[in-house]
């Protein structure tokens, strides 16, 4: 059996930065063990399986796939840069003729518009949820042990965690500039063994922008996600549906511009729609082109 796979670099124009994702069109479905054991084999943040809803499609007419999300460990409910990616791929790569696809996921339907040098991802907003009441000398709130391992001394402005996506989102002072979280060292694997509940899937570290500067990023972030075998994404869409809540009401904006500030880095424009979602968009880059011969 031959298997296609793409890997493109999404959320960013420049070829060995985004995150990079693997891509498998595939013409049938495959075992959900051989999913995981092609994932696992790319061991890429990411490897999405795509798979025609009609029989009589082709990747290049038809406009609704099925779409999965496979970490090296395990399946996700949710990812942005394999969507954005799996996209570009049936635009570019499939010469898909639709002006719009969708993604039939674990997170319902998931449209990818082509426009301009990019892409626009049609994503559910996922309001960050009651604010975590931190205090760093309280050790037993298992938030502030993560909070602690992640950010040291660094000044903690907000903590909250999102229930539905299970991230947990540290916003660090205003003080602290986009240096400091560039430079901070969080530990993936102390994360882990601090937060064994199984309330927390991913951590979000967050500082305030600097607009003013080009080109007028209104928020930073990182993302850490060992629980799901990735100590840290480079550049994180689920995040940012998140994100994009947060902000969006700290700021009182509707249209942001996001740097996620891992060291590969990438780009997300967003935009928080009148009716509970959000649009995420993003340009994405070929890397490679192959053949999985099983
Ligand atoms: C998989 O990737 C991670 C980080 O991206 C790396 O630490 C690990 O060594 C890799 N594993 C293998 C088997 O290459
Ligand atoms: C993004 O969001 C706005 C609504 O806020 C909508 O009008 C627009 O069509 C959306 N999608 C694209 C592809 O731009």
């Amino acid at each position: 059996m031959e298997i296609p796979v793409f890997v493109l670099d999404a959320f960013t124009n420049l070829l060995f930065k985004g995150n990079p994702a693997a891509i498998c069109p595939l013409m049938h479905e495959l075992s959900d063990d051989l999913y995981q054991k092609i994932a696992t084999e790319m061991n890429l943040s990411e490897t999405a399986f795509i798979t025609r809803t009609n029989p009589s499609d082709s990747f290049s007419t038809g406009s609704r796939f099925r779409l999965r999300w496979f970490t090296p460990t395990n399946e996700v409910n949710l990812c942005g840069h394999a969507t954005l990616a799996s996209g570009a791929m049936l635009f570019e790569h499939q010469n898909n003729v639709n002006p719009t696809v969708v993604f039939e996921t674990l997170s319902g339907d998931l449209a990818v518009t082509k426009k301009g040098d990019g892409y626009v991802m049609d994503f559910p907003l996922n309001p960050p949820g009651q604010e975590v009441q931190v205090r760093v000398c309280e050790l037993k709130c298992v938030f502030a042990c993560v909070t602690q391992v992640a950010v040291g001394n660094h000044p903690v402005q907000d903590v909250c965690l999102s229930p539905t996506t299970k991230k947990l989102m540290i916003r660090l002072a205003d003080s602290c500039d986009r240096s400091v979280l560039t430079s901070l060292k969080v530990d993936a694997a102390a994360l882990q063994s601090t937060e064994k509940s199984g309330r927390v899937k991913g951590l979000i570290i967050t500082a305030k922008g600097s607009p003013d500067c080009q080109p007028g990023y209104d928020f930073y972030s990182r993302f850490f996600a060992p629980w799901n075998g990735i100590d840290e994404d480079p550049v994180t869409g689920s995040a940012h549906t998140v994100l994009g809540s947060y902000w969006s009401e700290k700021l009182g904006k509707k249209k942001m511009l996001a740097y996620q500030c891992s060291s590969r880095g990438g780009e997300l424009e967003l935009e928080v729609r009148d009716d509970g979602r959000i649009n995420i968009s993003g340009q994405a880059v070929s890397v490679l082109q192959g053949t999985i011969t099983i």
